[in-house]
């Protein structure tokens, strides 16, 4: 038996994949198209196992998708593959619908066309799991329930707004087709090979660097933050037992304002590389917000955990102190993804906030 991975390069992505091949050997087909986001290097440690098989095309390939389909013969299709921040989006949001939108089907059309061939056990036994977010369930009031599985979609950005267009096609596909689906939606994650555009390693980053830590706007935005491989397990536990058709919240409990996040990561950064210019927390500086910044998101995991008996193993600090402590130790992975494109990033993002 195999699987085939979509975008298994990137953070989330590889630390499935290393999670996966750590715990069992089944193998792993990786189609990763290695745009800015995605790293051989997260996926150094598998040179020379076999068990994974590294595929550099994109998913919007229909060709290529057909042929690793009847080459692997797959039991399931693991779909992480997206363009995935929303400062970007913002910038430019054509990527944010071809790989987001025009992949997600090309991938649907694939595994309906593969599946639909399938005979007896094969072809029960198929699934096509989609990776989601909580950003299409829109925005939460400060003292509205968190997002359930029923919440209605209301995309903000253009990000959430074809990862939403993404969700609606898998949906459809079991609806009308019959493919056997599932899909989960994830709140923020964090932990090892976390690209520094995203909040939490970016300020490690900038910290260790000595350069502002930006937080936009008055930083009262709240998010639930889940470490990556609590995030990998839920997915693992939705492939094995979720049921066909459905979706699955996963998130951490654990929601925090950005600004506490931003004292936490100072704070622990103090403890374990104390800076002799002073606490990192004189870095903060406040910047113009993101355009139509979602102000809260809350996971009501329940379902997962009902059904499937899923719950996070980290708690916060013991997840954060594992980030940062790994931060410290690779410094060579930082350095390598602070390429030209990444510098070219920062002063799209930050030079006119
Ligand atoms: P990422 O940006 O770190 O990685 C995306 C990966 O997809 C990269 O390896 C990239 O090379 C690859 N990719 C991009 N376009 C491709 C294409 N056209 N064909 C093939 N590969 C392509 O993203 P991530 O943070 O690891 O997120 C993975 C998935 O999880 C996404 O679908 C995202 O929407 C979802 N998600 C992310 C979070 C989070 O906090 N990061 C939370 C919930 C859900
Ligand atoms: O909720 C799940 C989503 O979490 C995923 O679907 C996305 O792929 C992932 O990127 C993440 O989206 P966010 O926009 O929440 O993550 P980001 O790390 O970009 O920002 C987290 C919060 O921190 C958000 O409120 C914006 C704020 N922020 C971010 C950056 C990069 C700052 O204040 N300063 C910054 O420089």
């Amino acid at each position: 038996m195999t699987i085939l991975v979509t975008g298994g390069a990137g953070f989330i992505g590889s630390n499935f994949v290393l999670d996966w091949l750590a715990q069992g050997d089944e193998p792993v087909v990786n189609l990763d198209a290695l745009t800015y986001a995605g790293n051989l290097r997260n996926l150094a440690s598998l040179q020379g196992d076999a068990r994974h098989v590294f595929v550099h095309g994109d998913i919007c390939d229909r060709a290529l998708v057909d042929q690793l389909l009847a080459q692997h013969r797959p039991r399931a299709v693991v779909h992480f593959a997206a363009e995935s921040h929303v400062d970007r989006s913002i910038h430019g949001p054509g990527a944010f619908v071809r790989t987001n939108v025009e992949g997600t089907f090309t991938l649907l059309e694939a595994a309906r066309a593969h599946w639909g061939a399938l005979q007896g056990e094969e072809k029960s036994a198929f699934r096509f799991l989609h990776v989601s977010t909580d950003e299409v369930y829109g925005s939460l009031a400060p003292d509205a329930p968190a997002f359930t599985e029923e919440h209605p979609y209301e995309p903000n950005s253009p990000y959430s707004a074809s990862k939403a267009a993404s969700d609606h096609l898998v949906r459809a596909w079991h609806h009308t087709y019959g493919l056997p689906v599932l899909t989960t939606n994830c709140s923020n994650n964090y932990g090892p090979f976390h690209f520094p555009e995203k909040l939490i390693p970016l300020l490690i980053v900038n910290a260790l660097a000595g350069k502002p830590l930006p937080v936009y706007g008055d930083g009262r935005q709240i998010r639930d933050w889940l470490y990556v491989r609590d995030h990998c397990s839920g997915i693992r536990a939705v492939l094995a037992g979720g049921r066909v058709g459905q979706t699955y919240n996963i998130g951490g409990w654990n929601e925090q304002a950005n600004i506490d996040i931003v004292q936490k990561v100072c704070a622990l950064l103090d403890e374990l590389r104390p800076d002799a210019a002073g606490p990192y927390a004189r870095l903060v500086t406040h910047v113009a917000d993101r355009p139509g910044h979602d102000r809260r998101y809350a996971i009501d995991a329940r379902k997962l955990e009902r059904e499937l008996g899923w719950r996070p193993a980290e708690t916060f600090d013991s997840g954060i102190r594992k980030t940062v402590q790994w931060y410290l130790d690779h410094p060579d992975w930082v350095a390598e993804v602070q390429s030209g494109a990444y510098r070219e990033w920062l002063s799209t993002n930050y030079a006119a906030r």
